[in-house]
Order: structure tokens, then C-alpha cells, then sequence
């Protein structure tokens, strides 16, 4: 199979970002069990270009293409930090853009990371619907990780580490049957 194009959506409004460096640990994962080749879009760069945005007429090149390279992925990791119980009001911004049907059988690893447990539930909660209204296969192991899961510098908890290994397999086997279905679309 050729290279698998993996899209990352990380919801960090500052940097240097957590929520940045789980979207990494996951592509790492990602990188060990298949070929793939990344794209990564940060809110923190986005955000000054789709802010005043209404509509998508009015964003501008850059903005314009993250769209269509989210629309193009084989593999979606969207994640976020928790704000107020969900994701950021700008992780929802972009997402307001995007075509309904840009995502539609797309396989989507959910990720969030927070100040503490309380609000784990924001990946069945909050990230697994806005990706249902797109029809997007979300995988069913979500990774929420929070400030007690750090150690300074990546996210080492082996609990975390087994959900990242689960997901990545899960969105690998979704994209592998998806990519087979199309092929067979296409010589039938
Ligand atoms: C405005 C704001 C609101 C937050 N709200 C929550 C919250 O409701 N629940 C929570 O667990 N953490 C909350 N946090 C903490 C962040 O989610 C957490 O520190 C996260 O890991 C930051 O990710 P980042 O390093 O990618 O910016 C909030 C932080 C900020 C700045």
C-alpha cells in the first residue's frame, strides 16, 4: 500500500503545547506500524487567519489549504485541550468550515489532554459527536491525558501509551479496509 496521509488538528492555542506533543506521540505510533506521511495543522497558527472568518469565502490561502489538506487525510488526529469542559471555541471555528461531507468515512483518532481527569469524558462527550455530524469513523479507544500523566516532556503513563497503541491500530485497520473498498470501487 503506498504511504498513508496522516492529518493532524491540534486544538493548542500557545506553544510549547502538551495537546501538540500527544498529536506527535500518536503519529509516532503511527510511524512504527505503517508508511505514512504527516501534515500537521496547529490552532495557534490558525487562529489569527480564521478568527474573523464567518464563512469560508473569507479565509484566505493558507487557512483555504489546512482545509483541504483535513478533507484529503487517509487518517484524522484531531485533538484538543480542554477548555470549560470541551474543546476550544476555535478547535470548533475550523471544523465549522469544512465541508459536511469532507470527512465522511474518514477514520479519526480522538485525543485531548487536560489539567486533571475531571473532564476525560470530553473525547464520548464533545469530539466523538462533532465528528459523528461529518460521518467520520472515530476509533473507539479515545487517549485523554492529563497534567498528572507528564513528565515533563512526553506523555510516559503506560495506560496512555496502550490507548495511543490501540488507537493507532484501530485507524490503521479502518484506513487499510477503506483504501480495499475503494480499489474495488474503481476495478469493478
Ligand atoms: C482557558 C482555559 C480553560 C481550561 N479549562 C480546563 C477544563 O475545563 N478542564 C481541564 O481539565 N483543564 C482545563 N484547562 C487546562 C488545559 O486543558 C491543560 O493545561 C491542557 O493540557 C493545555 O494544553 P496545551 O499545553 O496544549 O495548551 C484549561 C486551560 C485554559 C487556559
Amino acid at each position: 500500500m503506498s504511504k498513508l496521509k496522516v492529518v493532524v488538528v491540534s486544538g493548542n492555542l500557545g506553544s510549547p503545547s502538551k495537546t501538540l506533543i500527544l498529536a506527535e506521540q500518536i503519529l509516532e505510533t503511527l510511524k512504527r506500524q505503517a508508511n505514512v506521511q504527516k501534515e500537521i495543522h496547529q490552532l495557534a497558527e490558525l487562529a489569527p487567519l480564521i478568527g474573523p472568518a464567518r464563512h469560508p469565502g473569507e479565509l484566505g490561502d493558507f487557512a483555504q489549504a489546512a482545509l483541504l489538506s483535513i478533507a484529503s487525510a487517509d487518517i484524522l488526529i484531531a485533538v484538543t485541550p480542554v477548555y470549560k469542559g470541551s474543546y476550544t471555541g476555535l478547535f470548533k471555528h475550523l471544523f465549522d468550515f469544512l465541508d459536511p461531507q469532507a470527512l465522511n468515512e474518514t477514520p479519526v483518532i480522538l485525543g485531548a489532554t487536560g489539567g486533571g481527569d475531571k473532564h476525560a469524558l470530553i473525547i464520548e462527550h464533545q469530539l466523538r459527536p462533532l465528528f459523528g455530524f461529518f460521518g467520520a469513523l472515530t476509533v473507539p479507544s479515545g487517549i485523554y491525558a492529563s497534567e498528572q500523566n507528564y513528565d515533563g516532556s512526553r506523555f510516559s503513563d503506560p495506560a496512555i501509551l496502550e490507548r495511543i497503541e490501540a488507537a493507532a491500530r484501530q485507524a490503521l485497520a479502518a484506513a487499510r479496509s477503506r483504501a480495499e473498498r475503494d480499489r474495488q470501487a474503481k476495478a469493478a
